[in-house]
């Protein structure tokens, strides 16, 4: 397990299956950081991600913008950064799509697996290692991807041994590797589809990367509305002369309610099922924090500084 707390880390990837809240729970950690007087890059890495549309500011372009105090956006774009690469290492100034680079990069970023992987992953170390920002919380992609993108520079390291390549790839792997710098937040639902997902990407981050987990979020847990007590009181009103002397009393009606409020508990309780299937099914030690359902504007920048609050919570 991790050594440094997560907020003290330098690198945070959010990953988790699709759709179960890991822009929205990226979006509350780079907050709560910048809260907290940390400056912090908030990096979208494909399409989807959307953390501009968190905080309600325009659209994210690889420079990053600064957004708000202490935190910056910025959205990944694997051709600029290996223009920027080459720039910054090489010296050869390259001004817009110059036709040979783009042709190279294009076959390379089709045929040599990694190449775009690499590129993303070395923009985000470097930005770690330069020190620019004192976090950096990427919205990374969903569980099919995120194994690939992290283990990219071993991959490239198991093929070139020695050079310029490897001298490139081997201060990323370090940064990745280093639980005082490095964390993954795997973000799940207490749902029987993304919780297996995430005990299967457990597996797989441990075995084939040297990133450390460093906590599982669980997003959009239901509140304990109604007490057993409660249950039973709703049972006796839901029976047939319940129902009946309700309907009279109200004039119909009454079913739609019982039956909303049936629901809730059944869904809290399957969701609580789930949530222990998880909680057994992972390694000792992982914490697990919980952010609960939102019920008012799940997105936009009220719903973000819930998270935040949220996560800061647990984390801090
Ligand atoms: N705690 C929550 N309570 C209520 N709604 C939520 C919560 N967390 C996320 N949502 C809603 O769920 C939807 C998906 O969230 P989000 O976009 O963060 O997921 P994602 O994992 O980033 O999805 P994708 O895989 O498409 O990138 C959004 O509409 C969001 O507002
Ligand atoms: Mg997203």
């Amino acid at each position: 397990m991790g050594a440094a707390p997560l907020v003290e880390r330098n690198l945070i990837f959010v990953t988790g299956k699709g759709g179960v809240g890991k822009t929205t729970v990226a979006a509350g950690l780079a907050q709560m950081l910048a809260d907290q007087g940390r400056t912090v890059l908030g990096c979208e890495i494909d399409a989807k991600g959307d953390l501009s549309a968190a905080f309600e500011v325009p659209p994210s372009e690889f420079v990053p913008q600064r957004v708000a105090d202490g935190l910056s956006l910025m959205a990944m774009d694997t051709e600029a950064s290996l223009r920027e690469y080459l720039k910054l290492h090489l010296r050869i100034p390259i001004v817009g799509r110059i036709g040979p680079v783009a042709k190279a990069f294009d076959f390379l970023a089709t045929a040599a697996p990694g190449v775009k992987e690499i590129l993303t992953i070395g923009k985000v170390c470097w930005e770690v290692r330069e020190r620019h920002y004192d976090t950096v919380v990427v919205d990374a992609p969903a569980t099919g991807h995120i194994v690939s993108q992290l283990s990219a520079p071993q991959v490239i390291n198991d093929l070139v041994k020695v050079g310029l390549i490897r001298s490139q790839t081997d201060w990323m792997s370090q940064i990745l590797g280093d639980p005082d710098q490095t964390g993954l937040v795997i973000v799940t639902t207490p749902e029987e589809m993304p919780v297996s997902e995430t005990l299967e990407l457990v597996a797989a981050v441990e075995e084939k990367t040297d990133v450390d987990i460093a906590t599982i979020v669980v997003n959009r847990l239901l509140p304990e509305r109604f007490s057993p007590r409660d249950e039973a009181v709703f049972d006796k009103i839901g029976s047939k002369k319940g129902r009946a002397i309700l309907d009279d009393e109200l004039g119909g009606g009454a079913l739609p309610l019982l039956e909303a409020a049936r629901l809730a508990t059944v869904l809290r309780r399957s969701r609580t099922q789930h949530l222990d299937t998880l909680r057994s099914g992972l390694p000792a030690g992982l914490p697990l924090i919980l952010v609960p359902e939102l019920f008012s504007r799940t997105d936009g920048l009220r719903a973000t500084r819930q998270v935040a609050v949220h996560l800061g919570e647990e984390l801090l």
